[in-house]
């Protein structure tokens, strides 16, 4: 057997998404995956509890209904967006919604379009498709540029904040987009919940429009893969036909339920990551050699004026255990992307940043 003969061929020129380091043993400040620094509150922590009992031994509800009904009702109820319950689909975290678009939508050759930088998975979707990817490049201020209004294909991705640089974009653009593109426009929000800015409104008046949201940033909650879109019910009809029958596990659904019920008390407690982004800015920003980019998200990216020096501090807080991340990509060799932490986390992170600093800079 020729194993190579036998595989897809989009698989030849594939290569996997790259995540970020999760180290298995102790000790490190984590600050390279954007992940909530806080823990779910204990609220969440008691449901999550009290549901592991002999259910266990069920199949989740493969439609997630309370979870979708409560999204509606509850956490987007002052959002002016979508209210049918067939308008919104769960997926097992937002990846899981950005690989079913692909599924529903996309025959090899099809293209899509991507600006550039942003989060590398809608790219490694694209090569697993085999689809044709244009990647615009967003402006020096990682704006979308005007060529943009030109582009033509089946899906286009939209990251608002952007991830890397925080950037979020604003929904006169947006709208501008859905009705200048042929196609689907796809507005990942997996860190909305940071910024002030939403599109789901946009939701009522655009029917080529998906938006996609995540539980696993402003809730806590990354490690049980929750995620949701929004859109128009007969995309979400599709998107459910092609799905794993049970694509969310049932705690993950109960966790989900457990954070709305609780969603004040952590929106107030998330407002502590707001603050420690706009204070870690601020420091940095009186370095000598770098700058920080205004961020609407729960991290940051440094521009390093003289590349030579990234790397340096990248390796240089490894060393003390501090992990941060870097993309060997053109155009952001020298930035590095550094996620909130709690302010005891950021206090370290400035410290180790400045011993650096004292070396290189
Ligand atoms: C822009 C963006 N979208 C989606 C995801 C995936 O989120 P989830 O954990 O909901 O799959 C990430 C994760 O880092 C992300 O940065």
């Amino acid at each position: 057997m020729e194993l190579n003969e036998l595989l897809r061929k989009s698989l030849r020129k594939y290569s996997a998404y790259e995540p970020g380091e999760q180290p298995t043993e102790d000790g490190w400040l984590k600050l390279n995956t954007n992940e909530n620094p806080f823990p779910p509150i204990p609220e969440i922590l008691k449901d999550i509890k009290s549901a592991i009992n002999e259910k266990l031994r069920l199949y989740p509800d493969p439609t997630s209904f309370e979870l979708r009904k409560e999204i509606l009702n509850v956490l987007l109820r002052d959002k002016d967006t979508l209210t049918n319950r067939n308008s919104i689909f769960i997926g097992n975290g937002s990846d899981e919604v950005l690989d079913v678009i692909f599924k529903i939508f996309i025959d090899p050759g099809d293209e899509v379009v991507i600006f550039y930088p942003t989060y590398g998975f809608y790219k490694v979707l694209g090569t697993l498709y085999n689809a044709k990817i244009t990647e615009i490049q967003l402006t020096d201020d990682f704006s979308i540029p005007d060529s943009a209004f030109n582009a033509k294909g089946k899906l286009m991705f939209i990251n608002s904040p952007n991830n890397p640089n925080g950037k979020s974009v604003d929904n006169e653009t947006i709208l501008k987009l859905c009705e200048s593109f042929p196609g689907i426009v796809l507005v990942d929000e997996a860190y909305a919940d940071f910024s002030n800015l939403t599109c789901l409104s946009l939701l009522k008046k655009v029917k080529n429009l998906i938006v996609n949201r995540s539980f696993s940033k402003s809730f806590s909650l990354a490690s049980l893969r929750m995620g949701y879109a929004l859109a128009d019910p007969e995309i979400i009809k599709e998107m459910n036909r092609v799905k794993l029958p049970y694509n969310t596990n049932y705690l993950g659904q109960i966790a989900a339920l457990s954070c709305i019920k609780h969603s004040n008390k952590i929106f107030e407690r998330n407002k502590k990551i707001i603050e420690e982004r706009d204070r870690l800015t601020e420091i940095l920003n009186k370095f000598e050699g770098i700058s920080v980019l205004p961020s609407d998200s729960n991290f940051i990216f440094i521009k390093f004026e003289d590349k030579s020096k990234t790397l340096q501090f990248v390796w240089d807080l490894k060393e003390m255990k501090i992990l941060v991340r870097h993309f060997s990509k053109p155009g952001l060799y020298n930035y590095i992307r550094v996620t909130i932490g709690m302010e005891e986390d950021n206090n370290k992170f400035i410290e180790a940043f400045q011993k650096i600093a004292d070396k290189y800079l």
